[in-house]
């Protein structure tokens, strides 16, 4: 685990003030963007497929986070060129820090933060390591992950043991979105259940998913929500179909997390 960046100071006037053709080329230089982030009327990624991405998104679940975020820790987890962890910031988060496994964006999330004028800390670090990650956040963000991840409900538990205050959690959902109360138990002979089309599943994506073979788990939303649960968390807003803002409630059993307990098989 490495830092990538010295924290830049929150400073309109320590903004890094290029000419835009200058801004447009380092921009450029800095290979394919995912976000689109507005870098003094300059867009970083103005044909992104999902449109105006992710401030759509964003636009979606700003309401569900508070907008005095003063004094408060965030982690962002995945959080390429940085646009949720420079949102978090500017709502007055006292230090942000975003992780990431990919250079490319991680040099992005630098430079957009350079530019904007925005304090933010970025290190390369997997989200399977954030666990060793020093204290715990106010705010986490996994958000765009989950479905990338081989082994998804591993990092979602170990990402548990930092959690403070909340956990925004997003990810792909396909199928279906309709959560249902299902019974504790089932006789071993009934198969009808995973017929029904709200049953929680997975699905495994073998080979690739949008030209992506790095989708391997998407799930749909009642499996979301189990998960959630399962892992000892509270749901607490669910602002889009995509997003969950949670808290923990019972992450704990016997006065362990439940990895530490699969991981020993004592769960
Ligand atoms: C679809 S993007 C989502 C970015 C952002 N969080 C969002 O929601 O817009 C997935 C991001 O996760 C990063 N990533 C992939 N595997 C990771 C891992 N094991 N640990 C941390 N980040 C990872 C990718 O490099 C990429 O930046």
């Amino acid at each position: 685990m490495s830092s990538l960046t010295e924290p830049i100071h929150q400073n309109p006037s320590s903004a890094l003030a290029l000419e835009p053709g200058r801004l447009a080329q380092r921009i450029s230089e800095l290979g394919d963007w995912f976000h689109n982030l507005d870098l003094h009327g300059i867009p970083t990624a103005p044909h992104h497929f999902l449109g105006d991405f992710p401030s759509i998104k964003w636009r979606q679940i700003a309401d569900a986070i508070p907008e005095d975020l003063t004094g408060a820790t965030v982690l962002d987890v995945g959080c390429n060129a940085g646009f949720y962890s420079i949102e978090m910031k500017k709502r007055g988060a006292k230090h942000v820090l975003g992780i990431d496994v990919d250079d490319r964006y991680l040099s992005q999330a630098r430079f957009a933060a350079e530019t904007l004028g925005v304090e933010i800390e970025l290190q390369k670090c997997s989200v399977y390591s954030a666990d060793k990650l020093a204290g715990q956040f106010d705010y986490v963000l996994f958000m765009g992950l989950f479905y990338h991840l081989r082994y998804p409900l591993f990092a979602l538990d170990s990402l548990i043991k930092k959690v403070a205050g909340k956990l925004v959690f997003q990810t792909m959902v396909r199928g279906s979105t309709e959560s249902r109360e299902w019974a504790h138990d089932y006789p071993f002979w009934n198969e009808q259940i995973f017929e029904e089309r709200d049953f929680p599943a997975m699905y495994f994506i073998e080979k690739s998913y949008s030209n992506d073979p790095t989708n391997w788990w998407i799930p749909n939303g009642p499996a979301v929500e189990a998960m959630l649960r399962s892992a000892g968390l509270e749901i607490e807003a669910h602002p889009e179909p995509e997003t969950w803002v949670c808290r923990p409630a019972a992450v704990l059993r016997g006065g362990r997390y439940i990895v530490d307990h699969e991981l020993d098989g004592t769960l």
